[in-house]
């Protein structure tokens, strides 16, 4: 149920608890679906607004440079903050709501946060072993958001998809009344992922930061898991030695559910997950992937 932007006030820009309150009330009785972001919006974002419109009759959204998810040598001050384009995307997409609150209206107006949400082994693998504090960071702020505005449904991206498997369980484990919607990974015509750290690519490192989906579709035409992983792995060598190089952080084929290791004789869908730095620049990207005997 897409609403066409000329027929659609502009979005009710709050950032304040006590205005977040009075600005949801105001949508009640409506269903409410939320799209979380750090800004910077770009076509992915874009397009999880508008999944979000069809699934709910409002859409609202949050615009917040986590702090809690940034480890002390990543890029929390560079994060590139774009506002004003941020919200001429929300209205566009028929927003009702957006929330842009300050650091200190999350976390220090209840004198600093004290207790956060701790997502156990899963948040210690892949990403998570290479952002420790990271998905504590995610969760916490997530799980605020879902309390601060009560979504029927919330939309989150396959892109990130170790932070899409810790939300649903976060929201299983803990009883969240929310329902999780994903969609696919947005993609550039030539196949790098959206992503709003691509900006931060020179023209060479942009060419060299091609190889992650390049050996995404490698292994995707493998069925076999020492051949989906010889595959993307001959593609990420290569990448190495470019110039500038690709330097690999993990590899890693793994059941989509849990993040476990595959069974030798598995059958099914896996997620196959990479994760690389191209000069400074630190990139991820995944695909689903069938293992085995197919149709
Ligand atoms: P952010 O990186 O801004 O991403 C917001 C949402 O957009 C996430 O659900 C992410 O998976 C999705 N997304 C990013 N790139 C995408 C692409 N190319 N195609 C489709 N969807 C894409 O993820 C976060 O923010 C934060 O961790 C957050 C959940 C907001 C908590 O702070």
């Amino acid at each position: 149920m897409s609403r066409s932007p000329a027929s659609t006030p502009a979005p009710v820009v709050v950032r304040t608890r006590a205005e977040l309150a009075a600005a949801r009330a105001a949508l009640e009785p409506a269903t409410v679906a939320l799209v979380p972001t750090l800004g910077a919006l770009h076509a992915g974002h874009r397009a999880l607004l508008d999944r979000a419109a069809e699934l709910a009759e409002r859409v609202v959204v949050s615009i917040f440079v986590n702090p809690l998810q940034f480890g002390p040598a990543e890029d929390f001050n560079r994060y590139p903050r774009t506002l004003d384009a941020d919200l001429a995307m929300c209205a566009e997409a028929g927003a009702a709501l957006v929330f842009v609150p300050s650091v200190e209206q999350m976390y220090a107006d209840t004198g600093g946060i004290a207790v956060t949400v701790e997502p156990g082994e899963l948040g210690r693998m892949l990403e998570g072993a290479s952002r420790p504090g990271h998905f504590a960071g995610v969760l916490t702020v997530v799980a605020k958001l879902f309390h601060l505005f009560r979504p029927d449904v919330a939309v989150f991206g396959q892109k990130d998809a170790q932070q899409l498997v810790l939300i649903r369980r976060m929201v299983a484990d803990l009883d969240f009344p929310v329902r999780i919607e994903e969609l696919t990974t947005v993609r550039e015509p030539d196949g790098l992922a959206l992503s709003s750290r691509n900006r931060y690519l020179s023209t060479a490192e942009r060419r060299t930061a091609l190889a992650l989906s390049r050996a995404l579709w490698a292994g995707s035409a493998q069925t076999e898991q020492a051949a989906v992983l010889a595959a993307a792995a001959e593609v990420l060598a290569e990448a190495a030695t470019a110039d500038p190089p690709l330097q690999l952080d993990y590899l890693a084929l793994v059941d989509p559910n849990d993040l476990s290791e595959l069974a030798p004789d598995y059958v099914g869908e896996a997620f196959l997950a990479i994760a690389a730095k191209v000069g400074t620049t630190r990139l991820i990207d995944n695909a689903r992937i069938k293992i085995g005997p197919g149709p």
